[in-house]
């Protein structure tokens, strides 16, 4: 039996290989560590896997895929999951399965297997994914069905040649990737207690920021980000300059408590500088080039995409069908908005667009005006109609 596991070089997933192949009678590991920018030497963790006992450690670079095939659409579509949580981690699982899957078919596995715990979101979202991508393909999940402590883990391990973490492991769980970082566990389990300063990698404390504010000029083209301040930038490019310019201020950050799908609450703390100043800043363009019922209609759309984007379902029937409506209205939503950077927040100050709707003749109080003023008089004679007709009618 040959198996496809998905690596990240930590000790979880280290220890999966000889468990695999001790516990459950697993011939040959076949590591995969996907690379989508979250900043880890990826040499070494190829080695590690090695080290470990896999017969094959692929390194996949994915951040390019990551960014315009994951990240954008989301933005096109205003993806919060519960209005605030822009799913910076949700939307690198389907990638994830997806080279996953790609490897186990090129390499002839049998099964495809994954460090997640029987108790989040991951392990719904790489097993819907795959099964979907290809479901002969088994799915094997050791670490929900060891039952190990960590220190059991660490100590089954060393059992077999892998090493205890050198420093003090931290105490969070953490997931990061270019789009932004997911922090739980530790001293954040009390949701009362305010998260100490030193879990944040991406984003300035605000006492730490500038004084002065900073503008950023966003350019649009169809609903996907293409330029900062005038300069014409690539997707991963993009993410990486605006990431470090929205971050220096200290914005990005969110504290939640949050509803997984496994019916718990957890209490996470993201940080997804780009992420959220791109979403904002896209939504407002989206006003100024977006008819009034396209707009309100979308709203619904893209609450239902961002749950099917937290439940695992990207790779859904109705994950398709919703793409197909976002990006029809995409076609014109294309320009400029203008944000102001300062002190943990991003204001929207300034927008344009070749294809904007909003008209001063029509909107203007001065003497451009060209609004017929006497024409409301007949409609709101007959808007008002059923309020006159039922207030008639209950008032007795
Ligand atoms: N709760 C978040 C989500 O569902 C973050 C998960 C973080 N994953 C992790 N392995 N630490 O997207
Ligand atoms: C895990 O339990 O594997 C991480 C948290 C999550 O998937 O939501």
């Amino acid at each position: 039996k040959k198996v496809v596991l998905a690596y990240s070089g930590g000790v979880d997933t280290s220890v999966c290989i000889p468990y695999l192949m001790n516990e459950w009678g697993v011939e040959e590991v076949i590591t995969l560590a996907a690379d989508l920018g979250q900043g880890d030497e990826l040499e070494p963790i190829r080695k590690k896997a090695l080290d470990s006992g896999a017969s094959v450690s692929l390194v996949a670079d994915g951040t390019e895929t990551f960014v315009k095939e994951y990240g954008f659409p989301a933005i096109q579509a205003n993806a919060l999951y519960e209005n605030r949580y822009p799913l910076s981690t949700a939307l690198a699982r389907p990638l994830i399965a997806k080279l996953l899957v790609e490897a186990a078919e090129k390499y002839g596995a049998d099964a495809i297997a994954h460090g997640c715990t029987g108790k989040g979101n991951d392990q719904v979202r790489f097993d819907v994914a795959i099964g979907a991508l290809n479901p002969n393909i088994k799915i094997l999940a050791p670490a929900r069905e060891w039952g190990f402590s960590r220190e059991q883990t660490i100590e089954y391990g060393e059992k077999y040649g892998i090493p205890a973490p050198v420093k003090k492991k931290s105490p969070y769980s953490l997931d990061r990737n270019l789009l932004g970082m997911a922090i739980e566990a530790g001293v954040l389990e009390d949701p009362y207690a305010e998260p100490p300063e030193d879990i944040y990698q991406m984003t300035k404390a605000i006492a730490d920021t500038p004084n002065e504010p900073e503008y950023v000029d966003i350019g649009f083209e169809k609903g996907c980000p293409v330029s900062l301040n005038g300069e014409a930038l690539q997707p991963v490019a993009l993410i990486t300059q605006l990431n470090q310019m929205t971050g220096n201020h200290g914005i990005g950050r969110i504290d939640m408590i949050e509803n997984r799908l496994v019916g718990i609450k957890s209490r996470e703390i993201y940080e997804t500088p780009a992420l959220l100043v791109l979403i904002q800043a896209h939504r407002d363009l989206e006003s100024l080039t977006l008819t009034a019922d396209v707009t309100q209609y979308k709203r619904g759309i893209e609450q239902t995409y961002s749950q099917l984007v937290y439940n695992g379902l990207w790779f859904s029937p109705l994950k398709g069908a919703l793409d197909g409506f976002i990006t029809n209205t995409q076609e014109r939503v294309t320009g400029t908005v203008r944000v102001k950077l300062f002190k943990g927040s991003a204001t929207i100050v300034g927008r344009k667009s070749d294809n904007s709707l909003y008209s001063l003749d029509w909107a203007t109080y001065g003497e451009e005006d060209v609004f017929d003023h006497k024409a409301a008089e007949g409609f709101i004679y007959v808007w008002g109609l059923p309020t006159r007709l039922w207030s008639q009618q209950t008032r007795g």
